[in-house]
Order: C-alpha cells, then structure tokens, then sequence
C-alpha cells in the first residue's frame, strides 16, 4: 500500500468524525442543550485519531518528502491548516468547560463543532487535491520510507487496542445521534398529530 493510499484510509475514519460532529452540532443547535459525554468522545476522536495520529504522520513523516520540490509551499500549507483544527478543537473544549459550569449557553459548544466541520471539509479536499500531485512526484521506493515511518508512529500512538477503542466510540456515537434524531422526528411528528 502507497503512504497516500494509507492517508485515504484515514480520512474515511476522519469523515466518519465530521459527520459526527456536524449531527451533535445540530442537535445541540435544535435542543439548546449539550450532550455533554458524547461531545467529550467527540473531542477525544479529533485529539487522538486526527491529530494526535493522522496529522503527525502527514506532518512528521509524509509532508516533509517534498521539501526543495513546487510542492514544499502547499505542503506548508496543509500544515498549517492543522494550527486551525487545534485552535478550533481548544474553543470547543473551553467552551464546554463553561457549559458544565453554568449550563446557560450551549450555541457556542455547536459553533466550534460546526467550525470544525468547515474546517475539515475544506482542508481534505485540499489534501486530497494535494495527494494527487504527491503520487506524481514521490515514487514508490519514497512512499515506502514514509510507509515505515508511518508503522513506527502506529505503534507508539496508535496499537489496535487504541484503534479498536476508536472505532466502538464512533459506532456508538453514530447509534446515539441516530437514536436522537428518531426521537426528534417523533416528537415533530406528534406535535404534528396533535395539531390536527
Ligand atoms: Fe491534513
Ligand atoms: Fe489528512
């Protein structure tokens, strides 16, 4: 498997997260209330599978082989994006905090997930644009070095145990939200009853 392959893969798990969050920042929008422990799962998905794990292996190991090549500046580029998916995760996590202590506002809490959500969207699809350039320029013996690199960071942050943790977290988030949903609906609907 090419590095950028390995890359493609992860960010099916990445849109499995911004979908996520982007169904928690609408039910917060419509309940005015925060579903504080399944955010909580929402934020350590972003700080340890996207970029704890995903971000460091594109910025130690994957960006870096362009470096002296057109690609370095986009490169740099992407990197930076990552500042703003921190800097936007701290909010949502400062923002919770002053949740949990007065419980008065929650439009903040879905503002930094939707924020996340946009920040997301519109840097995989740079990357994604980027990968393209990346196979026509990095050859396979190069994607092989950074495949290496790319276990050696698997193994220090992220075994199976901690991927398989993932993974049950964001089924069990997409169950919750899907069951949230249905009970909106429900209500709509019999709101909707009781009117006739
Ligand atoms: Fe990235
Ligand atoms: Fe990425």
């Amino acid at each position: 498997m090419s590095a950028t392959s390995n890359l493609k893969e992860d960010h099916l798990i990445v849109r499995r997260i911004r979908n996520i969050a982007k169904g928690y920042a609408e039910i917060i929008y419509s309940s005015n209330s925060v579903p504080v422990d399944d955010v909580k799962k929402v934020l350590i998905l972003i700080e340890v599978f996207i970029d704890a794990y995903h971000h460091c292996k594109e910025e130690c190991s994957y960006f870096p082989v362009v470096n002296g090549t057109m690609l370095e500046d986009e490169a740099k580029a992407l990197a930076i994006e990552h500042e703003l998916g921190r800097r936007i995760a701290r909010m949502l996590n400062s923002n919770l905090d002053l949740w949990l202590r007065d419980g008065s506002n929650s439009e903040p809490v879905a503002r930094m997930l939707k924020a996340y959500v946009e920040y997301l969207d519109v840097h995989m699809d740079r990357e994604e644009r980027f990968f393209l350039s990346y196979d026509a320029s990095v050859n396979e013996h190069e994607q092989e070095q950074v495949m290496d690199a790319f276990d050696a960071i698997r193994k220090e942050r992220m075994d199976d145990a901690r991927l398989n943790s993932m993974l049950s977290m964001l089924d069990e988030l997409e169950g919750s939200l899907a069951r949230m949903k249905e009970s909106v609906v429900g209500k709509e609907e019999g709101m909707e009853q009781e009117g006739k």
